[in-house]
């Protein structure tokens, strides 16, 4: 297993990786294209002898001062629980401290069990903000994106 900026030759298998898993939004290959083109340093591919089992993208926030935004962090079903995608999340953490950030965030919906249990393994606690719900014992940013799921933002400081 190693862990890796992504290639541009990568981009379909992150594509299908992402359509064909639960708990991430799948987008057409142009949107990772489009994100390799212009954040492709802090695009990241965990690979096991040369092929692809799991990507993170993340960014600089431009809108909240210091952030660091870990966008879509997805590993195929058969790699998972090996620690690559706390693999992932460490590296984009060392991205983000290269990049000048101070803190990480992330959201996560809050029926994902395995990726809350991932961001508060990292040390990640929550800080969902405006009106917020209780929901399962967690402050919760009800329809935050207004797509009919409700988030809780993670947040580490660096
Ligand atoms: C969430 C996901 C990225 C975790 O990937 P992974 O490589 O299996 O995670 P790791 O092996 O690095 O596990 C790190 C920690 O996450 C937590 N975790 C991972 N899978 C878990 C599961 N199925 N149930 C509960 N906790 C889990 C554990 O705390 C684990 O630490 P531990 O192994 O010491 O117990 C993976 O399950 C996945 O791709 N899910 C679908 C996509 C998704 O939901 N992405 C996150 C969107 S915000």
């Amino acid at each position: 297993m190693s862990i890796g900026t992504a290639r541009v030759e990568e981009l379909p298998a992150i594509c299908r990786l992402a359509r064909d898993t639960d708990g991430i939004v799948g987008h057409p290959l142009h949107v990772y294209r489009i994100l390799h083109d212009h954040f492709g340093r802090f695009m990241l591919a965990a690979r096991d002898h040369g092929e692809l089992v799991g990507f993170q993208q993340g960014f600089p926030s431009t809108e909240r001062e210091g952030v660091y935004f870990l966008w879509q962090v997805g590993i195929r079903a058969d790699s998972r629980k090996n620690g690559l995608a706390g693999e992932l999340v460490r590296e984009a953490e060392r991205l983000a401290r290269g990049a000048g950030c101070t803190a990480v965030q992330a959201t996560v919906d809050v029926r994902n069990v395995p990726s809350r249990s991932l961001f508060s393994s990292l040390g990640y606690r929550n800080a969902s903000f405006g009106d917020t719900v209780e929901i399962d014992g967690e402050s919760v940013m009800p329809d935050y994106y207004g797509s009919g799921t409700d988030q809780i933002l993670f947040q580490k400081d660096l």
